[in-house]
Parts: C-alpha cells; sequence; structure tokens
C-alpha cells in the first residue's frame, strides 16, 4: 500500500499490490480523476493536464473528470454535493486548502472561496485486498448554520461509453435476482426511498463491458449504509460514464450547525481482470477477514433451527420444547424462536413494542425454554423487530408520541405496524433497556433483528421543523448506534439482520450483524437464484439458509429433502420446518445431511466462491475451495432431452497436485489440472436433482 504525492505535478497517487487510484489538479486548481485501474508504477507519467473553459454551451466543468463535482457555476451534471446558505446562496467553489497523509489515510482538504463550509474527501486503500474506501466529510467553521441537500460518497469515472451495468432486481421473497444492462445515454438511477436498503436493489455498483464470470475487467463499490441510497449512473454526451452513490438526496436535508460535521457513509471499491466471479471472491475475502463484526468473524456458524414456518404466532413453551427436541436429534446446534413470545402477540396484529415474555405462553417465562434448549445441547437465539410498535400494543398506548408521523395526519400501517422515531433518544433508550434486560437475564447467544414495513411519513415531530429532513439519515445512525452499544455490552451475542427476509442486505448491516436472512423465500429452487445475487457482493457465512416444510408455504412446489438440503448447505445451513410433521425417514435424513454439513461447513463458509453454472441455464454448480479442499453443490430444475450426464469443469485447484474426487461414494484420483481442463461428469437424471461432491487433495 502507498499513497504517493507529486508535488510538481500535483497529483495523487494511491496504490494497492495490483490496483492503482490517481488523481490530480489540473491548471484551474479543480481535482480530475486520472487512473483506476492496474498499478501504475510511474504515476508521474500521468498529469491533470489543461482543461480550459470549454464553451458556453458546453463548458469544461461539466464534461471534466471531477472527483467529487460539487453544484455551482456551469455545472449540469449531477453533483455530488449541493448546499445552500444562509444568504440564498446555492452555489460551491471548493478551493484546494491541504492535503494529508496519515499512515494509510489520505485527505484533502477544500473550503469554499467564500464561504466557511470544509469539504474533505478521504481515500483509503486496504492493505491485502486492494479495496478503496472513500467518503467524504463537510464541515461548518462559520458562525451561521448551512443545508446540505446533497451529499454523495463518492463519485467514479469510467473512459468511453458502452458500459454495463450489473445489480439485483426484486421485492419480498424475491429478493436478489441478479441483471446486467447496457448504460445508454443519459442518467439511470437506482435508488431506494423506503428508510432501508429495501428488497428492490442493491446499494452498490459494477460496471464491465464484457466480463464474463472468470475474465474481463470488472469496476464495483459497495455503499455501507443501510438506508435510503441512490447510485446514479451517467453516460454524458460527451462519451464519458459517470457514477455517483451516497446517500438519497429524496427529500433529504440536513442542517449544518457552526462547528458541526457531516460524514457521508463510505463506498468501498475496487476493479479485476478476473472477471464477476473474482470481484466476489475479492468482497467475500474482505468480508470473511475484515469487514464482519470481529468477535464472531472467524466462527464456523452453527447449524441453526428457526421455529417461524413451523409456529408462527402459535408459540408455546411444550410446542418450542418439542420443536427444539426434535432438532437437536437431528444435529441442530442453535434453537431461535421466533416472532410470538412476547407481548400480546397472538397475530401480527398486536404486541410489538412490548418485549416482555408473554405469561400465558410461558408461564415460567423464558427459562424453561432456555434451560430446556440448553440441556439438548444447543445455544438458544430469540426473534425481535425493535424499531417497530403495533398500535395495539402497551408501549403504544403509553407513548403514543414515539412514532413518525405528520401533523395533521393520520399514519399509515403497515403489516398492522407504525415506525418508531429512533430520531427521539427515549426511544432509542427504551429500546437499549429492554433488549438489555432481555440479554442479561437469558442466557441469549442469538438475536434475530427483524424490520418488517418500510419507513414512510417520516416526521420526526420532536426535531425542530428545519431538522426533519434529516430523519432519514438520523434513522439510520441511530439504529446503527442501538445496534453497536447493544453488540458492545454483549459481545458474546450473534446478531442477525433481517427486514422482512433480505430488505437490508448492505455492507453497513454486514459491519454490524453476523448473519443475514436472506428472504422469506424458502423454496429450494427459487432460492438457487436469490442465493447466486446475493454472492455477488456478500459471503457464503453471513448466508442463512434454512430447509423448510413441502410444499412450500409460498408456492406449493414439493422438492425432494435431499435438494432443499443442498439449497440451504450452500450457505450457512438452518432448519426452518415444522418437525412434528416430518416423518421418521425424514428425520433420519436430515441427521444425515446436517452431519455431512459439519464437514463440509468450513469449506462453504470460509472457501473461495467460484460460479461453475447459474440456475437460469438450468443447472446451478456452485463451488467452493479452501486449501486443499473442495466442495461443489450442482442442482437441476429437471433434465431435458435426454441429457443427463453433465460435464463440469472445476477451478481454483493445484494443476500439479493429485485430489481425490468423491462423487456420492464413487472416489477416484486425478490432477488438478485435468480436473480444471476436463472436469467431472455428473450423473442427474429427472426433476430436482442435486448432488454434493467432495474433491481432496492427497
Ligand atoms: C419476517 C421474517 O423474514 C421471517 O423470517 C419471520 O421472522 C417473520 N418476519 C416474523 O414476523
Amino acid at each position: 500500500m502507498a499513497i504517493i504525492y507529486l508535488e510538481e505535478k500535483r497529483l495523487f497517487a494511491i496504490s494497492g499490490d495490483a490496483v492503482s487510484y490517481l488523481f490530480g489538479f489540473d491548471e484551474r486548481g479543480l481535482l480530475k480523476h486520472l487512473h483506476w485501474g492496474r498499478r501504475v508504477d510511474s504515476p508521474g507519467d500521468f498529469g491533470a493536464g489543461f482543461t480550459g473553459e470549454g464553451t458556453a454551451n458546453d463548458p469544461a466543468v461539466d464534461i471534466l473528470t471531477e472527483e467529487y463535482a460539487p453544484w455551482g457555476g456551469m455545472r449540469f451534471k449531477e453533483p455530488c454535493l449541493k448546499v445552500s446558505f444562509a444568504d440564498g446562496t446555492r452555489d460551491l467553489v471548493p478551493v484546494y486548502r491541504e492535503h494529508r497523509i496519515r499512515g494509510d489515510l489520505l485527505s484533502v482538504t477544500f473550503t469554499d472561496a467564500h464561504y466557511p463550509l470544509e469539504l474533505i474527501l478521504f481515500y483509503r486503500m486496504m492493505d491485502g485486498f486492494d479495496i478503496l474506501e472513500r467518503y467524504a466529510e463537510i464541515v461548518n467553521r462559520g458562525k451561521e448554520p448551512f443545508t446540505i441537500h446533497r451529499a454523495a460518497s463518492a463519485e467514479f469515472h469510467f473512459p468511453g461509453t458502452g458500459w454495463h451495468q450489473t445489480n439485483v432486481y426484486g421485492q419480498w421473497a424475491a429478493e436478489q435476482r441478479r441483471f446486467r444492462e447496457p448504460l445508454g445515454y443519459g442518467r439511470k438511477v437506482l435508488e431506494s426511498r423506503k428508510g432501508s436498503t429495501g428488497h428492490n436493489h442493491g446499494p452498490w455498483f459494477i460496471l464491465d463491458r464484457n466480463a464474463g464470470e472468470e475474465e474481463g475487467t470488472v469496476y464495483f463499490g459497495a455503499l455501507v449504509y443501510s438506508g435510503n441510497f441512490k447510485t446514479v449512473f451517467e453516460v454524458s454526451p460527451y462519451g464519458n460514464t459517470r457514477v455517483i452513490t451516497g446517500i438519497n438526496d429524496f427529500d433529504f436535508a440536513w442542517v449544518l450547525r457552526p462547528g458541526e460535521s457531516f460524514r457521508t457513509p463510505a463506498v468501498l471499491c475496487g476493479c479485476t481482470g478476473g472477471g464477476f466471479g473474482a470481484m466476489s471472491r475479492g468482497m467475500h475475502r474482505i468480508a470473511l477477514k475484515r469487514l464482519m463484526p470481529e468477535e464472531h468473524r472467524g466462527e464456523i456458524r452453527p447449524v441453526l433451527y428457526n421455529s417461524w414456518e413451523a409456529t408462527y404466532f402459535d408459540v408455546t413453551c411444550q410446542g418450542q420444547l418439542a420443536l427444539a427436541e426434535t432438532a437437536a436429534a437431528m444435529g441442530v446446534e442453535l434453537f431461535v424462536v421466533d416472532d410470538g413470545w412476547f407481548g400480546e402477540r397472538h397475530s401480527d396484529h398486536a404486541g410489538l413494542g412490548d418485549w416482555y415474555v408473554n405469561r400465558t405462553k410461558f408461564p415460567s417465562g423464558l427459562a424453561p425454554l432456555v434451560d430446556g434448549v440448553k440441556k439438548l445441547g444447543m445455544q438458544f437465539g430469540i426473534w425481535v423487530e425493535p424499531e417497530m410498535v403495533n398500535p395495539d400494543s402497551d408501549l403504544y398506548r403509553e407513548h403514543p408520541e414515539w412514532i413518525y408521523r405528520f401533523e395533521h395526519r393520520e399514519p399509515t400501517t403497515g403489516r398492522n405496524q407504525l415506525v418508531l422515531n429512533l430520531c427521539e433518544p427515549a426511544v432509542a433508550h427504551y429500546i437499549v433497556g429492554v433488549l438489555s434486560s432481555l440479554l442479561s437475564e437469558h442466557d441469549i447467544a442469538f438475536v434475530k433483528w427483524d424490520m418488517n414495513r418500510a419507513v414512510s411519513e417520516p416526521g420526526a415531530l420532536n426535531l425542530p421543523p428545519e431538522d426533519r429532513q434529516s430523519v432519514w439519515y438520523r434513522h439510520v445512525l441511530a439504529f446503527y448506534g442501538i445496534v453497536d452499544e447493544l453488540r458492545r455490552k454483549f459481545p458474546r451475542v450473534v446478531f442477525e439482520a433481517c427486514a422482512s427476509g433480505g430488505g437490508r442486505v448492505d455492507h453497513g448491516c454486514l459491519m454490524r450483524f453476523d448473519q443475514f436472512w436472506t428472504s422469506d423465500n424458502t423454496d429450494a429452487l427459487d432460492r438457487l437464484e436469490i442465493q447466486e445475487g446475493y454472492s455477488l457482493m456478500f459471503p457464503a457465512k453471513a448466508m442463512r439458509a434454512w430447509v423448510t416444510d413441502c410444499p412450500n408455504f409460498l408456492n406449493k412446489r414439493t422438492i425432494p429433502l435431499r435438494y432443499r438440503f443442498h439449497s440451504a448447505m450452500m450457505g450457512s445451513l438452518g432448519i426452518g420446518g415444522d418437525l412434528k410433521k416430518w416423518s421418521p425417514q425424514e428425520r433420519e435424513e436430515s441427521a444425515k445431511m446436517v452431519a455431512m454439513y459439519k464437514e463440509i461447513r468450513h469449506v462453504v463458509q470460509e472457501g473461495e466462491l467460484y460460479r461453475l453454472s447459474t440456475i437460469g441455464s438450468g443447472l446451478a454448480a456452485l463451488q467452493y475451495v479452501l486449501s486443499g479442499e473442495s466442495v461443489v453443490f450442482a442442482l437441476t430444475r429437471g433434465e431435458r432431452y435426454g441429457r443427463e450426464l453433465i460435464p463440469l469443469r472445476l477451478r481454483g485447484l493445484d494443476r500439479g497436485k493429485t485430489y481425490t474426487v468423491d462423487i456420492d461414494g464413487f472416489a477416484y484420483d486425478k490432477s488438478g489440472g485435468y480436473l480444471m481442463e476436463s472436469g467431472i461428469t455428473l450423473h442427474l437424471p429427472g426433476d430436482y436433482a442435486s448432488i454434493m461432491v467432495r474433491i481432496t487433495e492427497k
């Protein structure tokens, strides 16, 4: 890692092992992006050069590859920063003041030509990962407040046109579906306005021209943020491509008072010549080694049981203990009681906010269940949805003023619930207090933190009217603050992020939660597509996947148990079915699959992922490789045209080494070179056929 400043060229070069990022000042003092890509060993060859003024219709500032474009002067492109000052001026002229290099962090500071606004751009190349972290900070050094209307985290430039962007699209129970499309002239926006990241798109970008799974140049960046985001792709009429990403400026305003500063969320960005696969492996690596919460990052995730699909709200101590007994016999290591254990929670109409044990369901409190689960050799986990309240709850009756709402309007309920105003310190205090009691009074090893509706009518009536459009960001910061505080107080507890399934899958949560509940869709086939989209940016260790009942609750599809297991074994395995209804044969088969998973889970959870084939082609084939060991899962939807023999070329092995390939008990030895050039042949006849192959270095 190196940060270099070339004084004579007024140029910055930030380099990792294989990549460099360069920018410098032009003759007018405008900061111009120069290079992002392969490592540059002679940065002095670059220079910001001469920009000139352009013309009245095509001003140079609009064409220039600016590092962080302010809104001001003759700029008509999408800006990164837009403010209005107390005297009504809405124009920025950032002038370079200084830069500092402190260890691996570069900061470049600008001050407005007249107003006491300071803008600081931060850059850090993350050692050993070739991932660049970027964010910005705005400081009010004056005596009057000013308002920030837009503050993106970063701007990126890509030479020319002809780029494609890849992201995911979806909705509840259908998240993370990968798509790739060409970027044409004009602006394209991917965003959330729902208060959370949402189920619709990911807060990250991927750009390529003609990359494939394992070849070609891919650029990418992930916003470390869990709220309203906005990514703008702009192909300018001048033939250049830009990406700007950050907090969504929709309904956003932040009043920055004297002495205050505003820091944007960070973006983690990188580029690779190894296609989408190398991109994902790079992002998985940094997640596993640096980003995920440190306390549990290195731990193998236990096999989990979750009660939701078995009992929904019909939770009783006896019923849960019965499930726990069966789960333990199958080899489950962590038993989680989902919704329905608290307050008057007999349906989704009541109880949210009342985080005390329902005494009808648990006459002697939670202790008999927790103790029972522990006696069975499992850890105990519990579900909560702390940001929400049902109007039919003690909390709401006591504090109807604790929700987001606008004056003279009835707040809209979603899933019969309202959103608590986390910008009110008393609310945050209540949540920390009530969850702290729960976690200190019981031996709880795991918390599933849910969020089942979007934020709407975001009126935080406790804030002065001029501050109320800051709610979107304040809510996320308060949510982070509460989780951080609980993690600090209860470091042993593992936290799972859930928002009606995968409604808050982002790097903000990845850095605070140990895993995601990926989707409420537990159909093993649909999951293959959902899991593939998820895997673009996020690691298998953080992806919970359950085996549930058939016919599936969502689409009534029936899929063999073995296939359901294979689908879920590609992440952190869980079971979520109504075990009372499972036959002795099914339980026995499940116990065998769980035992098998325990043998290979370190490879899945900590290995390098190769997407050999995607379910879109009819075959999902994923390979995980971890120092001398490899596992391949192959699942089809159904055999077609009598093609039941499927050749599969492997990846990530050592050509010169010999491996034992074990396909369902049939074992043979081959060299890594052979397995990667010629491959293995799988026999997958009929519908919903699946197989797990183990490859072990001799
Ligand atoms: C939505 C989650 O995604 C489900 O797994 C379950 O926890 C329910 N909420 C409970 O209400």
